[in-house]
Formats: structure tokens, sequence, C-alpha cells
């Protein structure tokens, strides 16, 4: 059984001041919020990785990178290797996000790539994978999520797979305030499970986290579907109230 991991993507929201009030805040010190139920973890912008390092005694959350580079070192300006995530304390790593997908090109050859090299450290990789609206209209979801999963998990050895973390976000929920029904994702997770058995041939089940416009209002329905074992919260998780207000409605659920 999975432990329930609730991961707050901060993306390129916020900047060093409103991400050093976040960790202050009161909030996180009223008993309020309790990691026994789950993991919480916080992905902030990568320059920001270093002080949560320098700070990491007095952080209460796990916290991770929102991208990697697919090359382990080397002559690659601007890129940031799996092992200086490590040597800072980084727990997990974001990807495929579907905005690396659309604004950076990335494609599922070189995801694939980058969770090879992320299986080969201690990190755990968080893999996000999800239709655009056009192709969950044209009901090619199951496609898309077949095609995106296969790329990532073929030729994968079991023991590797096994730590693969699969976040469905549904690209037309993604920062839109539509998020997708509880029937909507239990349909897409079922998808995912039979992929999943049809590619590994073994009982056991992935970790799956739901995002796309998770929300206070919204974040218990999800807590209630069979299959989901957290979230993945972009900016909502960027407000320290709204985002133990989610904590707790999924915990409490
Ligand atoms: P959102 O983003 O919660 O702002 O919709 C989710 C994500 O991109 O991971």
């Amino acid at each position: 059984m999975n432990v329930p991991l609730i991961v707050g993507n901060w993306k390129m929201y916020l900047d060093k001041e409103k991400c050093e009030a976040f960790l202050a805040d009161p909030l996180w010190k009223e008993g309020n919020f309790s990691l026994s139920k789950g993991q919480i973890a916080i992905l902030p912008p990568a320059p920001l990785l270093g002080w949560f390092f320098a700070h990491r005694e007095r952080i209460p959350f796990l916290y991770g990178a929102q991208n990697c580079s697919l090359y382990l070192s080397g002559a690659y300006t601007g890129e940031i290797s799996v092992s200086l995530l490590e040597q800072l304390g980084c727990r997990f790593v974001l990807l495929g996000h579907s905005e690396r997908r659309k604004y950076f090109g990335e494609t599922d050859e070189q995801i694939a790539r980058k969770l090879q090299l992320v299986l080969s450290t201690s990190l755990t990789p968080i893999l996000c994978i999800g239709e655009n609206w056009e192709e969950r209209n044209n009901r090619k979801y199951p496609e898309i999520l077949k095609k995106q999963l296969v790329s990532a998990l073929d030729g994968l050895p079991d023991q590797s797979r096994k730590r693969v973390v699969i976040a469905y976000e549904p690209v037309w929920a993604i920062g839109t305030g539509r998020n997708a029904t509880v029937e909507e994702v239990w349909d897409a997770v079922e998808t995912i499970l039979s992929l999943w058995k049809h590619l590994t041939g073994k009982q056991e089940s992935p970790q799956i986290l739901y995002g796309g416009s998770v929300e206070p209002e919204n974040a218990g329905d999800y807590a209630g579907i069979q299959g989901i074992q957290g979230l993945l919260v972009g900016g909502a998780s960027t407000q320290s109230r709204k985002f133990l207000s989610i904590i707790q409605a999924f915990f409490h659920k």
C-alpha cells in the first residue's frame, strides 16, 4: 500500500521572498498539518533548491524538482543533473509535465530517457500523462494515455517500474479552473490500471495522483476515488491557506 502523496508544483510562480513567507507561515506550525497521514512535497523553482537544502531542518515538507536534464553530466549549459538534485536533498522529480511538452518541445522519447536516468538514482519520478481537450472530446484519451505510458515504461525492469508515480493530469484541466469530474478521473484511472497490467503482467498497481485545477472545494472528491492516492497541485499550492485546506480535505475524507 502506497502512502498518499500531495505535491505542490510551484512552477515559476513564486519569488524567493514569497517562497520564504509561505514556508514561514505559522499555519504550518499550528498542528493543522501532520505528515503522519501521508507525504507532502513542494517542487520549488530550481534556483531555490539550494535554499531549501540549507533550511531543510525547518522545512516541514519533502521537496523535489520540476524537471531534470536527460544527461548525466558534462557540457550542457543551463541543465540540471539528477546527481545534483540528489545532493540537494530532493526526493522527487516531475517528468513530462504538459507545460514541458508544450512550451519546451519535450518528446515522449526524451521523457523516457529522463525517467531511466532518475530511476538510476534514489529520486522518485512523478510521470505526468494526460490528454488535451480535443483528444478527450474525440474519446481518444485511452490511446494518448497508452502512447505516453508505453513509451515511458516499456523495457524498464520491474523493480524500477514499481518506483514510478503516475500523475494523471488532463491538459484541459491544468490552470483552467475546469477540474476533471470524479467520473472522468475514475475512467482514466481504470484505463491506466489496465494498461499497467497489460504492460507489467503484475497485479501490483502504481501510485496514481490526480492533477488539474485542484482546489480546497474539490480535493476531497478525489480522495474518494479508488486508485487515486494523492494530488498534484499547481496554482493553489502557492498559497499556504489554500494548500493546507487541500491537504486537510484530502486526508480527512
Ligand atoms: P493547476 O496545475 O493546479 O494550477 O491546474 C496543476 C499542474 O500543472 O500540475
